[in-house]
């Protein structure tokens, strides 16, 4: 029988909550290899996003004795998700040993269908990072969220921010860290700040290889030095394309960079194919849309196969209408950039 949350009783016995919703994000220049200490091996940018969002609530009470902490997955008792939860606060413990203090029971829902097959990894660990830095009354500095949620799952530490962010040490962006991310809009040009994200879903289930997996393989790669090149150049370009409101620039930039992300996956060691038949497909409807229509719609792709189609928002009608006329038959979640977590009422 399904274990539910109660969260009446909760409350009855004394547990205060926190709630934050926290977004996902899409990456332009890839985060792939990491370093120990979930370092990036190159830095990489991405645009928040504004529909896909993870919510942890966070119930605690001040205990002395020892209770296990819960985690529930949309109201039910699911342990087995929770490894990457709490690891998280044991991290976050060995730092702040008040945390222990506390019995915490944590919920997670996401906005998006748990098999749509978009990555919650960022938003989660967002949104429980700030939920737990919120508990320890650090809820001000977004560097340390953002740091924590790094240590949670490396993409997620951009998550903290609206809008363009970076994260990885660049010369190129001020302030810029590999411990935790930067947000870029001011120098960002207007038409870029914000754009639109429709989803195509290819394939929904989980992921066949895990993303942890996909960055180790990048330490022993034959094409290891080449990609942190290319990455570090594409990251240059692709900040002056976003300045200068380039879109043309911008768009053959994070095409090859989706396509290299996977490229490295087809040539690891093992050799692994997360790209669909429909995947291909539709990569080749948007250059036959572009072609064809003076259209800055452009394709990116994350570590599965479901493609992500960005293009400005001042073309959405007439680019929304070309992708429901060229791609049919699969489903497809209409997604913008957005603000960074938000705390919501219990
Ligand atoms: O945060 P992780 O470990 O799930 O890695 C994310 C990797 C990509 O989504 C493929 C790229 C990125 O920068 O988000």
């Amino acid at each position: 029988m399904e274990r539910k949350l109660e969260i009446n009783k909760l409350i009855d016995l004394g547990y205060k909550c926190i709630s934050i919703e926290a977004p996902s994000n899409i990456a332009l220049i890839k985060y792939w290899g990491k370093k120990l200490g979930q370092i990036p091996m190159n830095p990489s940018v991405s645009y928040t996003l504004n529909s896909c969002k993870t919510t942890f609530s966070l119930y605690y009470k001040k205990t002395d004795v020892s209770y296990e902490n819960e985690f529930y997955f949309d109201g039910v008792f699911a342990p087995e998700f929770a490894a990457k939860t709490f690891k998280l606060i044991e991290t976050i413990s060995s730092d702040f040993s008040e945390l222990g203090k506390y019995h915490l029971i944590l919920n997670s829902t996401n906005s998006f269908p748990h098999s749509s097959g978009i990555a919650s990894s960022a938003s989660s660990m967002c949104a429980l990072s700030s939920c737990l830095l919120n508990l320890l009354g650090k809820s001000d500095d977004l560097n340390l969220i953002s740091h924590y949620a790094r240590l949670g799952s490396g993409s997620a530490a951009r998550s903290v921010f609206g809008g363009v962010v970076t994260w990885g040490a660049s010369s190129l962006v001020e302030n810029s860290s590999d411990l935790f991310a930067t947000k870029l809009n001011e120098e960002i040009h207007s038409d870029m700040k914000n754009i639109c994200d429709t989803i195509v879903i290819i394939h929904d289930g989980v992921k066949e290889v895990s993303s942890t997996m996909g960055h180790s393989l990048m330490e022993n790669h034959p094409f290891r030095d080449v990609r942190i090149l290319n990455a570090n150049n594409r990251f240059k370009e692709l900040i002056e394309a976003m300045k200068l409101g380039d879109f043309s620039s911008w768009g053959k930039i994070i095409e090859a960079e989706a396509l290299e992300l996977h490229a490295m996956m087809m040539t690891s060691n093992p050799s692994y194919i997360l790209l669909k038949p429909k995947t291909l497909d539709v990569l080749e409807t948007v250059r036959n849309i572009r072609k064809e229509h003076s259209v800055d719609l452009y394709f990116t792709l994350d570590a599965g196969p479901n493609v992500h189609l960005l293009y400005p928002e001042k073309q959405k009608s007439q680019v929304l209408k070309l992708i429901k006329e060229n791609i049919t038959g699969l489903k497809l979640i209409n997604d913008k950039t957005g603000p960074g977590p938000r705390v919501l009422k219990c």
